[in-house]
C-alpha cells in the first residue's frame, strides 16, 4: 500500500470511530435518560438493576422487530427477559422519548475494549 492510500485508510478509521463515540456521547440522549429516569435502574456498560444498555443493543442489533416490541414493553414494563428483576412501567414518559431512547440505544456499538 503507498502511503496515501496508508493515510486514507486511517482517516477512514478514526471517523468510524468518531462515529462510534458519537452515539454513546450524544449529550441531548443522556440528558432525556436522565430525565426519565431509566439511568437509576441502568447503565451503559454496567448490569445495574436492568441490563447494560450495550448488551441490550447487542442482542437485538438485527431484529426488525425489536424497536416497536421494546418501545412497548419500556412503556408498560416487563420481566423475565434479563433475569428476576422487574422493569416497572415508564407511563410518565412520553411515547416519543421512549421511541427515541429505545432507537438510541439500539444504535449503541459494541464496547471497543
Ligand atoms: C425500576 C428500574 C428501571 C427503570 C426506571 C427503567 N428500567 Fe429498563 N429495565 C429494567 C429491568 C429490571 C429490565 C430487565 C427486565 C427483563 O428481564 O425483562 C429492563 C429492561 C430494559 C430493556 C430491555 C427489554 C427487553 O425486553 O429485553 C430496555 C430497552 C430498557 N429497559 C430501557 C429502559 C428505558 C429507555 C428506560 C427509561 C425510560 C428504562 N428502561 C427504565 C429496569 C428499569
Amino acid at each position: 500500500m503507498n502511503a496515501q492510500a496508508a493515510s486514507l485508510l486511517v482517516a477512514l478509521l478514526a471517523s468510524g470511530q468518531a462515529q462510534a463515540d458519537a452515539v454513546e456521547e450524544d449529550e441531548a440522549m443522556i440528558d432525556l435518560a436522565w430525565d426519565s429516569g431509566c439511568f437509576n435502574c441502568h447503565d451503559l456498560n454496567k448490569t445495574l438493576r436492568g441490563p447494560a444498555w450495550r448488551d441490550v443493543a447487542e442482542r437485538y442489533r438485527d431484529d426488525g422487530e425489536a424497536l416497536d416490541r421494546l418501545v412497548a414493553t419500556v412503556r408498560e414494563g416487563g420481566s423475565g427477559n434479563w433475569g428476576e428483576e422487574r422493569m416497572t412501567p415508564n407511563r410518565r414518559v412520553a411515547e416519543e422519548d421512549i421511541e427515541r431512547l429505545v432507537s438510541w440505544i439500539l444504535a449503541l456499538p459494541p464496547d471497543q475494549e
